[in-house]
């Protein structure tokens, strides 16, 4: 088991964080003015490599944390192959690649990965029994001044801090895939997450060349609250037989400029992970309107999730 420490966070147990300020031009690549100088991200799936790659390109050492040991090389190979496609493409040098890997380093174990750590952002499967002892290790072991954000896509930042006991350092970073390439972090304040928290995330998020956009913690925030009822009426369309799926992809591709239609894009998310935001939703406000269609729950039912399985509207090769 691989188990790295990098040195950078030296004295930060001590430090506490600062509001900063938003004008990321004028740092030094790898620190914000709110003290973040290192960085753990827990999970190295789709969303967390892309997390550790774009913390990495940003100047930050970065622990990945993973399972297993495969599961952290698997990571680190997607890592790579993403960086070389930008140095193929001139938007990074080589050497901003080799720079770029050497600041990452892989842990088997949370507790010890956290242990001197700033921030650390947790981006595991969708599951709240697993995520709340997660938090609660991470919680456990991590210096006192550590910010804890979760990638959730729905999952209430409120309860997970809850789970911990320091609820204002608790926030929500939730990124979009492909996470090198979408602009928007949005940032979710948990009832009692603090201001200065909110600030550092904020400013964190800039260094990594993203937007911040605040929200305040709701069923599916701003961004699933606003997509997946799109989607799931994109997928009505097709079970009344109104029209085909590749016809209502290119509805929203050709008539409002979106770059993947609806259909495309939660195969593209995952049809699984598009019902149990649904569900979220339904459950959380308790609105018939954001009943699942039925054809998505048998899609699910049927294994048919999208990309990741191979077939969902489409097939994949
Ligand atoms: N890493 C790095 N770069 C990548 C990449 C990756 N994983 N995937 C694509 N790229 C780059 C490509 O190199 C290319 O760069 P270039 O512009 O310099 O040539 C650029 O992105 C565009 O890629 P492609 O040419 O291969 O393909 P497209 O033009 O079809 O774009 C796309 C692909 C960026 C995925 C585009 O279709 C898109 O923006 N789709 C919508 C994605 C979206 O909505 N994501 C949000 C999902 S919701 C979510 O994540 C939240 C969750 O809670 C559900």
């Amino acid at each position: 088991m691989e188990s790295t420490k990098h040195s950078s966070a030296e004295g930060t147990n001590e430090h506490q964080l600062n509001a900063g300020t938003t004008d990321a031009g004028t740092r030094e690549p790898g620190t914000t003015d709110a003290g973040i100088q290192s960085i753990t991200v827990i999970g190295g799936g789709t969303m967390g490599n892309g997390i550790v790659h774009v913390a990495a390109m940003s100047g930050f050492p970065v622990t990945l944390v993973e399972t297993k040991q495969e599961y952290a090389d698997r990571a680190l190979l997607t890592i790579g192959k993403n960086l070389t496609r930008m140095v193929t493409k001139e938007k990074i040098s080589q050497e901003q690649m080799d720079q770029t890997l050497g600041r990452i380093h892989t842990s088997l174990s949370p507790a010890e990965a956290v242990a001197n750590t700033d921030l650390v952002i947790e981006a595991i499967p969708e599951q709240f029994e697993l995520k709340k002892s997660l938090f609660d290790v991470i919680d456990q072991h991590a210096p006192e001044h550590t910010i804890l954000a979760s990638n959730t896509s729905s999952i209430s930042i409120t309860k997970l801090a809850a789970c911990t006991r320091r609820p204002p350092k608790v926030i929500g970073m939730h990124f979009f895939n492909p996470v090198p390439v979408m602009k928007l972090v949005e940032v979710i304040r948990g009832l009692e997450t603090d201001d200065a928290v909110t600030q550092a995330v904020t400013e964190l998020a800039m260094q990594m060349g993203k937007v911040p956009v605040p929200a305040n913690d709701s069923p599916g925030f701003v961004s699933n609250r606003v997509l997946m009822p799109m989607i799931n009426e994109a997928i009505f369309t097709v079970y009344e037989g109104v029209a085909t799926a590749e016809d209502v992809d290119q509805v929203m591709k050709l008539g409002m400029a979106h770059p993947m239609g609806p259909l495309r894009l939660a195969d593209f998310i995952g049809l699984d992970v598009c019902l149990d935001i649904l569900h979220v939703l339904y459950d959380g406000f308790r609105d018939p309107k954001y009943r699942p269609c039925p054809l998505l729950v048998k899609m699910v039912d049927a294994g048919k999730l999208g990309n990741k399985t191979g077939e969902g509207f489409y097939k994949y090769g």
